[in-house]
């Protein structure tokens, strides 16, 4: 298949376009390299594709590109790229939500209409659940997101539909739980409590540490996504967690046992827009598109440990 992966630089991008190659892909892939976090990070993300003959890269901003002579060619398109953070989503910060996260879905849909594109596969988030006791979260809880980043990720979602009952794009949502593994993003809190271990210095834990996240390994994510382009099913939206709930204290514990060193906490107040609990129930996805989590959160952990000691030196240069 001819692939189109949008954010292609990016953690999960950037793992993606590595799979569709090794199953035997074409990729071409697209990133405006945002400076969200820097752009060695991300040029470091794509090594060993650049050089792919099976792999094209275009590094321009999605809004601003003339997308149509891209997309003529395409068969799946896997639609990753987005302004990400809850945190940095309050404030004039915003903008870049709007621009990467609405703006940029809209344009690519534009381009995609009446082409022959079999499956536009777009990255959506737990967060536009926001805070809910009925846990797990099926796609039939109601979305109430409490942070502006949940809200343009809902909106992307939306206009992903619109753009399937309207003019038959042949789109399927995914909604991501907290993704980790290696080259997972510099803001997120398992990439920051690793690097604290590693330097020896306090882990900066936000709230009591009782907030539980379903965390899904990103090779759970990266099977989810073919799934979803292989599969016959459109108009979808459809949950794709890790199988279990982890509180952070239980993965502070778990990765003093993986350091084997003492982890010392320095706890700060819990920040606005970050939900309380996520629990994903995937039943739909088992059933429409045959996923099934299969890393679990200690050998996930171990993973993204021994990936970032070998790395830390990525992240230290400014
Ligand atoms: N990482 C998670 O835990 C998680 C959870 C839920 C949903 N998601 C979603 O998954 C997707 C990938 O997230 P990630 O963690 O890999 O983020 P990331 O920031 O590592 O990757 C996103 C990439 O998109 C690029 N980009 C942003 N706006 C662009 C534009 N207008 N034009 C071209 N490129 C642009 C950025 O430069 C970046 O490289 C996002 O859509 C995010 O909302 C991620």
């Amino acid at each position: 298949m001819r692939c189109l992966v949008t954010g292609a630089a990016g953690f999960i991008g950037s793992h993606l376009a590595q799979k569709l190659i090794a199953e035997g892909h074409d990729v071409t892939g697209i990133d405006c390299f945002t400076d969200y976090y820097p752009r060695s990070i991300k040029e470091h993300n794509l090594k060993g594709l650049k050089d792919n003959p099976r792999f094209q890269f275009i590094e321009q901003d999605l809004v601003r590109m003339d997308m149509e002579k891209h997309i003529s060619r395409i068969d799946w398109v896997f639609h990753q790229a987005a302004q990400a953070g809850v945190r940095t989503s309050w404030g004039n910060y915003f903008e870049h939500y709007t621009h990467d996260n609405i703006l940029a879905t809209q344009s690519l849909l534009e381009a995609c209409k009446g082409t022959g594109i079999k499956k536009f596969v777009y990255a959506s988030s737990s967060s536009i659940y926001g805070d809910s006791d009925d846990l797990p979260l099926t796609e039939e809880s109601m979305p109430k997101p409490i942070s502006p980043y949940g809200v343009t990720k809902l909106a992307g979602e939306h206009l992903c539909l619109l753009y399937w009952k309207n003019f038959q794009v042949p789109v399927i949502n995914l909604r991501y739980f907290t993704v980790y593994g290696p080259r997972q993003r510099p803001d997120m809190a398992f990439n920051l409590f690793i690097r604290s271990i590693l330097k020896d210095e306090a882990i900066v834990l936000y709230g009591d540490g009782e907030q539980t996240r379903d965390f899904t390994f990103i090779s759970d994510i990266i099977e989810a996504n073919l799934l979803a382009a292989q599969s016959t099913v459109t108009g979808e939206t459809i949950n794709i967690g890790g199988g279990s709930q982890t509180s952070m204290n239980e993965v502070i514990r778990s990765l003093g046992e993986i350091s084997g060193k003492t982890v010392r906490i320095k706890k700060h107040g819990a920040q606005k827009g970050d939900v309380r609990h996520t629990l994903a129930d995937v039943t739909r996805a088992r059933r429409l598109i045959g996923y099934n989590p299969r890393i679990q959160l200690h050998h996930g952990l171990r993973e993204e440990y021994e990936w970032l000691s070998k790395n830390i030196g990525l992240y230290e240069k400014r």
